[in-house]
């Protein structure tokens, strides 16, 4: 029965999978890596008079960074344009703008980019480079119904992302998220050529983010680790019969399971300093190299029934991704999801930090749980579930389950366990409180 609920790729043959690959941009890390930016672009064959595009926000070029960045390049030659309007959480609409920006500019779009910020800066940039490539609107790319579903046939000219926070992960991944509201939805654009041509990540950009954002992209990138561990397994899929049909999350490998360890690991040992002291750039370095890792083997291997759950809250409340990932974790990726592999929730409890000496499996799940949630109220900034973060009532759980469902179907399939409606609603009702606000 594994295999009926697995299938993701198309055309497949009726035997398991057997092959994993792994496909990430060049990684360049440490502490005033930025300061390196002209050199991996010449490498990816920019020329010094070329001219791009900065695609960040207004709150970057307050903090400053845009400009460290622009000044940056302009000093080795390049002649650079900063787009400072990019939208948290972006609409389609709202990346049309920096669209119709791009071809305001110039003629047939920029010779290179960059995507200096949060995840919504790099996926309006991501978007932005893919569609100016390829011709037409973002909707020609967003799969059925609510978009045309035309796949992706060029990547564009070189594309750098530069996260400001340690969490998003969408530096390194294929996928950009939109919000498409006259749908009430999030869309996720899904190819390989939208996939960045390097990442630079680097400390020192990460020190301004405030408490909320830093407690609430740490939370994304556990749970990127942790359902990335908990996922099913690439070879309880069936084979693709076209290598190129490969699913885009394709479950856990040895590789992926690595990261996701020592993600676990890392993010829950530094957070706590990272969110209550922001100058702490050593924490800050181990949560910006914690966040690679889980993204590394999160969004790789698949994100699951938490990040399904997510999207309809995340478009429906304008609640930020990753204080709707805290909210849910605990009910879904732990608490629902343990039964599908006890002993591997076990291994989490114990990466995380849970004393597991003489507990069964579900019971060492159990306390993983009860460290999850006093990790969120020790980080003092976090919502104490649904309830608080939206003003969410029993009486919405029917609307969300029902359009998870509908609209999730790519991460449920992903989910390691088995997953009804009837399930979604109970997780979600489950949700609304984490622990007495
Ligand atoms: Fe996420």
């Amino acid at each position: 029965m594994p295999f009926d609920r697995s299938v993701s790729a198309d055309p497949h043959d009726l035997s398991a999978e057997s092959v994993w690959h792994i496909d990430i941009p060049e990684v360049r890390f440490g502490r005033h890596a930025v300061d390196e930016l002209a050199f991996q672009f010449r490498g990816l064959g920019v020329d010094s008079d070329s001219r791009g595009l900065v695609v960040t926000d207004d709150g970057l070029v307050a903090a400053g960074h845009a400009d460290r960045l622009s000044s940056h390049l302009a000093e080795e030659g390049f002649d650079v344009d900063v787009y400072d309007d990019s939208q948290r959480e972006p609409s389609v609409a709202a990346v049309e703008d920096c669209i119709a920006f791009v071809r305001d500019e110039t003629d047939d779009g920029y010779d290179f980019y960059v995507g200096l910020g949060g995840g919504s800066c790099m996926d309006t940039a991501k978007t932005t480079r893919a569609v100016v490539a390829n011709g037409g609107e973002p909707l020609d790319y967003v799969a059925e119904p609510t978009g045309s579903g035309e796949p992706l046939t060029e990547s564009g000219p070189p594309l750098i992302l530069v996260p400001t926070t340690a969490g998003t992960g969408a530096e390194i991944s294929p996928v950009a998220i939109l919000s498409v509201p006259a749908e009430e939805t999030k869309e996720g654009i899904s190819s390989h050529h939208l996939r960045a041509d390097a990442a630079v990540l680097d400390p020192t950009l990460t020190t301004t983010l405030p408490p909320e954002l830093t407690a609430q992209t740490a939370m994304d990138a556990l749970g990127h680790a942790i359902e990335g561990y908990t996922t099913h397994a690439y070879d309880s899929l069936l084979r693709a019969t076209d290598p190129g049909a490969r699913p885009v999350y394709a479950g856990r490998t040895p590789l992926t399971e690595m990261f996701s360890r020592k993600a676990i690991r890392l993010l829950s040992e530094h957070v706590r300093p990272a969110v209550h002291n922001g100058d702490n750039l050593d924490a800050r370095e181990n949560m910006l190299l914690g966040a690679l890792f889980g993204a590394i083997s999160g969004l790789t291997a698949g994100a699951s029934l938490c990040h399904a759950m997510a999207y309809p809250v995340g478009n429906r409340y304008h609640t930020t991704h990753g204080e709707t990932i805290a909210a849910l974790t605990p009910a879904s990726t732990i608490d629902y999801n343990a039964a599908s592999d006890p002993g591997r929730f076990a291994e989490v409890a114990e990466l995380f930090g849970v004393e597991t000496t003489g507990l069964t499996d579900r019971e060492a799940a159990d306390a993983l749980k009860a460290e999850y949630i006093q990790l969120q109220r020790d980080l003092g900034v976090l919502p104490s579930g649904l309830a608080e973060l939206a003003g969410i009532t029993a009486d919405d759980v029917d609307w969300l389950a029902a359009r998870t469902v509908d609209s999730q179907e790519r991460l449920l399939r992903c989910n390691p366990r088995p997953v009804t409606e009837a399930d979604v609603r109970e997780v979600f009702l489950d949700a609304l409180s984490n622990w007495e606000a």
